[in-house]
């Protein structure tokens, strides 16, 4: 399972990146908002700078909504990087561009997903990546789990390489249960990476330890 970190802030992707388990960023206009990035240059400034700290993929989110101009747009963001993965949301248009996208080598990340009918379209039309949302899902007392495992089972049934990016994880259980059901990606804030980390029995245990190994010495 690869994971991916949900921000623009580069010392979180710095400390996740440290941790040694990072496989890629995955970013839109509301993080590089939230971290007071704006304008087209600053933007891209922004994402040459995350690909610097990480080796993986980075999705870098197209504005446009016309399929010329996600075309003109995510042909521009995929010449940046080679590591740059080109984010389009799930619009007829979006669809289109994945296809077209597709069919030039480019590698998109198909956002915004609800359904399992849009994931099945975002994979018919070659899309690398395909991002349920399920926090918000959830948000809306809707099951989001429940829609990877349908997505899951779709693309097993037809040999679909379209990877499952679980997206929208708010903390650890969501990447557990991803992980149980086999997404292929999850990408969360940093807290739900790190979160991981803890059990109260591994504090208590190495105090322990270390005080054992004291009175030993
Ligand atoms: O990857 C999608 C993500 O950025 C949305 O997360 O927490 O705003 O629902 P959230």
């Amino acid at each position: 399972m690869k994971f991916f970190i949900d921000t623009a802030n580069l010392d979180q992707i710095k400390e996740a990146q440290d941790l040694g388990v990072l496989d890629g960023v995955t970013t839109n206009p509301s993080l590089m908002a939230k971290e007071g990035i704006t304008g087209k240059e600053n933007i891209i400034a922004h994402y040459k700078k995350i690909c610097e700290i990480t080796t993986g993929d980075v999705s870098a989110e197209v504005i446009a909504t016309d399929f010329d101009n996600i075309v003109k747009e995510g042909e521009e963001l995929a010449a940046l990087h080679d590591q740059i993965i080109v984010k389009v949301p799930m619009i007829k248009e979006g669809i289109k561009a994945i296809k077209y996208f597709s069919d030039k080598g480019i590698k998109t990340n198909c956002t915004l997903v609800f359904s399992a009918g849009q994931a099945l379209l975002a994979a018919k039309a070659g899309a690398t990546y395909v991002s349920p949302f399920i926090g918000r899902l959830d948000d809306i007392s809707t099951d989001g789990l429940n829609l990877i495992m349908e997505i899951r089972q779709i693309y097993d049934n037809y040999g679909f390489d379209t990877q499952i990016l679980a997206a929208s994880v708010r903390h650890t259980m969501h990447v557990i249960d991803c992980a149980k059901i086999g997404a292929d990606v999850m990408t969360g804030p940093l807290s739900a990476i790190t979160g991981l980390l803890n059990h109260p029995l591994t504090d208590i245990g190495l105090e322990k330890f270390l005080a054992d190994h004291k009175k030993g010495n």
